[in-house]
């Protein structure tokens, strides 16, 4: 596809914000580096993208995404290695995976020249923003909302994509306990679950506030049909280790294509670990925990990689998992971390230069 890196309109921001950072106490996504990527949809076609200052949007009340929820958007991150050089992490998956959440809510999907070379022309106006501190990153925020007018229930004939960024330090959680949903569900079969709508997450955010009123910190998503099997930690993929087993349900309707899941299912089997991508319950992880074959349970996502859980509740019981000296959670944490910020071959091919 051609590049239109060099059409891209560049307006510079004339009041930048970064010494007002603090860059060695970066909390996860609260501040916003100077420039954003706007690009509209508009007379049946997605026009050219521009660079521009960081900025309010101005949306008219009767804009589609404020009363529909038709809106889309990505998690991705920019590493710095020791000589400067910058580095996304699978990008054109996010790409993919960006149009095929805008397919599902009956939004234009977006050429990919667009997206990296959008993407491309803002890290470089905002190359200084990119940390540079070990477990730092730059965390980047794609999104598509329709920015169309009307009160009638139908898809907008406008929207806008942005790309903001946000200078985060290391996303840690602490002890994580969670508990088993039993009667919640976040997704269903045939409904959007796979794609990363913007209505997903607002229909978690209940129960699991529920769940934090218990004394849990995040909801074990289990299917909408019977509860019985566990599909995602929160808004993370989970992964599961009966004794030297690591268990991941397999993607499905319900079920996010986690980027970081993928990689690590690669980066475990070639590192020799027995790797199942198959359905597993709730009563097979409880029962390990009671026999003491359940060794580890963490979630895997862009913002954490990987995050340990500590332990999880299910029907009024609490279950501990063990503390292991070594894990595989911290294991391959740090493979796919060094493979992301250059500090190790990338035998993938994963890692992206800038
Ligand atoms: C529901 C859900 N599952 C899984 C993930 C993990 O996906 P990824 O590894 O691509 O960040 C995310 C985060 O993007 C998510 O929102």
């Amino acid at each position: 596809m051609n590049s239109i890196i060099n059409d891209i309109e560049i307006i510079k921001t004339k009041t930048s914000k970064i010494n007002e950072v603090d860059f060695d106490n970066l909390k996860f996504g609260s501040v916003f580096s100077d420039h954003m990527l706007e690009c509209n949809f508009k007379d049946g076609k997605w026009q050219a993208p521009k660079v521009l200052p960081y900025q309010p949007i101005v949306l008219d009340p009767s804009a589609k995404i404020f009363h529909y929820g038709q809106s889309i958007f990505e998690g991705m991150k920019a590493y710095k290695d020791v000589d400067e050089n910058v580095w996304l992490f699978r990008p054109l998956d996010n790409f993919k995976r960006l149009n095929i959440s805008a397919k599902r809510l009956a939004i234009p999907e977006l050429p990919e020249n667009y997206f990296m070379d959008g993407l491309k022309a803002l890290l470089e106006v905002d190359q200084e923003w990119i940390p540079k501190k070990d477990g730092s990153s730059l965390y980047i925020r794609p999104f598509v909302f329709a920015s169309g007018n009307g009160f009638h229930a139908s898809p907008a004939d406008e929207y806008k994509f942005i790309i903001c960024t946000a200078p985060s330090g290391a996303y840690f959680a602490g002890e994580v306990r969670v508990l088993i949903e039993e009667k919640y569900s976040r997704s269903a079969n045939g409904g959007v679950g796979f794609a990363k709508a913007g209505g997903n997450y607002a229909g978690q955010f209940y129960p699991t506030q529920l769940a934090i009123d218990k004394g849990y910190q995040q909801v074990i998503w289990t299917d909408d049909n019977t509860h019985e099997y566990i599909e995602e930690a929160g808004a993370m993929n989970i992964f599961i280790r009966i004794n030297d087993t690591l268990i991941t349900g397999p993607t499905s309707d319900r079920i996010l294509d986690g980027i970081t899941r993928k990689s690590i299912i690669e980066l475990a089997k070639k590192e020799g670990i027995n790797v199942e991508v198959r359905k597993i319950t709730v009563s097979e992880v409880v029962e390990a925990a009671k026999n003491g074959s359940l060794k580890e349970m963490f979630g895997a996502g862009t913002a954490a990689v990987i995050s340990p859980i500590a332990g999880f509740g299910y029907k009024d019981a609490d279950y501990e998992l063990p503390k292991l000296d070594e894990t595989y959670a911290s294991f391959l944490k740090k493979r796919i971390t060094d493979i992301q910020t250059n500090k190790a071959e990338d035998i993938f091919g994963w890692r992206y230069k800038v």
